[in-house]
Parts: C-alpha cells; structure tokens; sequence
C-alpha cells in the first residue's frame, strides 16, 4: 500500500525562530514514526534554511504558496529559483486563508502552473463555504476543480496533490470536523470529477488529502475506509506530540 501523505501547514507560527528550532528538533525525535509516511513540512519562508537542514532524511519541504511570476524583477517577491534552493519540493495553492485575503481562481490557475514549470508539486487546496441539504457544494467543487485544473496534460495532473479543505472545518474545533460519511461521498465525488476531466487512470493515482481540524482526536475515524491518502495539517502540526499521533493514526488505517 503507498505511504499516507501528511503536510504540515504551519501558517504564520511559531512566533520564532528560536521556536521553530525547538519544534523542528522535537519532530526529529520521532524520525522513525515520520518515516513510514510522506511527510512534508511548510513552515513560513523566513524557517526554510533551518528547516531544510533539520528535516533531512525524514521529510520533505514546502511553501505555503508559490509566485506568481518566475522571473523579472519584482520588489518584495521570491522567485521559484530562490525556493528551491532550499531544497522545497511542493507548494500548497488556493488555501481558503489566502482566498480569503483576496487571492482569486484566475491567480491560483497562473500559479499551479508556474510552479509546475519550476518542479514543485502543488498541493490544490479546493473546498466548499457550507454545506446544504441540496448538495450544492457538489457542484461548486466540481467547478472549482475544473477551472483550476482544465488545460493540463495528465503528466501534470500526476504531479498534483488535492487536499479537500471545507473552508467552514478549517481553524475550527477538533469535533466540528467532516462526518466520516460525507468525507467518503466527497472523496468519491472528487475522484469522479477528476476522473471527467484526466480520465480513470490518472485520477486513480492523484492523491487526495484532507484538511480542517485534523487532531490526534479525529484522525484515526477521518483517515479509515473514507479513500484519503492522508492529511494537511494547520494546528495541530505545531506540536509535535499531537503531529506524531496523528501519524500513528495515519499508519494503523
Ligand atoms: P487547521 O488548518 O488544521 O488548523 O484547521 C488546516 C489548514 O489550514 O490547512
């Protein structure tokens, strides 16, 4: 069976670098644990250096947004090239948090394939506002999907990792996520809605993660027999002893 994915989304945190070294250290401590799975961390870009040396050899690194252009001269933007020179391998797209600070489908669109074009694998974060009786957000997800992914060949949709993000789980309490039922119709509609647009075999191989609240608490129940390959983590992957149980989780589905 292939690895569980876990992404470490760590947003805006810790406060410090001196933190960050301190948490970085903590998650070496369970390196064999980590090593069973695919994991990446995305800590903000200020941590990457010190990221990158204490993470060899049991995760992988990543960004939590890539750029938009990848060359010229543009004040106050990195370029691919200076990210992956530390050794980043993905970019995780469209979070509803920077959605919410304005990003629009058309901005994500140029940069899934920018990063593309540089080697980073992007990590498409696509999910609904709410939830209705109708089953509306079906169809907003099917749309979301197809105007950010249509136009790619399916070498490049291989390289792409969706995480299903509800905006209305993230950032809230560990109860308040996904009911294992709806995940696994989701999950099921997603694959189809990829499937329309790349064909069966491609779709089959193109990971699926969930994100919104995830905890030591409600991994275990997310991650069984609902067809995710793993998890991107905001929160809770701040401490290592909860990053650490839910990877156990992850590992016993
Ligand atoms: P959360 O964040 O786990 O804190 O809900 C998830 C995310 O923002 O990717």
């Amino acid at each position: 069976m292939a690895k569980p994915i876990l992404i470490a989304n760590w947003k805006n945190f810790p406060g410090s670098l001196k933190e960050a070294e301190f948490l970085l250290k903590e998650l070496g401590k369970r390196r064999h644990l980590y090593k069973k799975t695919i994991l990446s961390i995305a800590p903000p870009l200020p941590y990457l250096e010190v990221a990158s040396e204490r993470i060899k050899g049991f995760a992988m690194l990543g960004v939590q947004d890539a750029p938009l252009v990848d060359r010229g001269v543009h004040t106050g933007e990195v370029t691919p090239e200076i990210i992956k020179s530390f050794g980043v391998k993905l970019a995780i797209l469209g979070h509803s948090e920077r959605r919410a600070m304005g990003e629009t489908s058309s901005t994500i669109w140029k940069k899934i394939r920018v990063a593309l074009k540089a080697g980073l694998a992007p990590v498409l974060c696509v999910g609904e506002l709410s939830r209705d009786a109708e089953g509306e957000h079906f169809e907003y997800l099917r749309q979301e999907l197809k105007s950010l992914l249509h136009g790619l060949s399916r070498v490049e949709a291989k390289k792409i990792v969706i995480a299903y993000e509800p905006v209305w789980a993230v950032g809230k309490d560990a109860l308040d996520v996904i009911e294992p039922v709806e995940l696994t119709q989701t999950i099921l509609f997603i694959r189809k809605a990829l499937s329309d647009l790349f064909g069966r075999e491609t779709a089959e191989v193109m990971p699926i993660l969930y994100g919104g609240s995830v905890d030591a608490v409600n991994a275990g129940f997310l991650m069984r027999n609902t067809g995710i390959r793993g998890f991107l983590v905001g929160r809770a992957s701040l401490n290592a002893k909860s990053l650490s149980q839910i990877a156990e989780s992850v590992l016993e589905r």
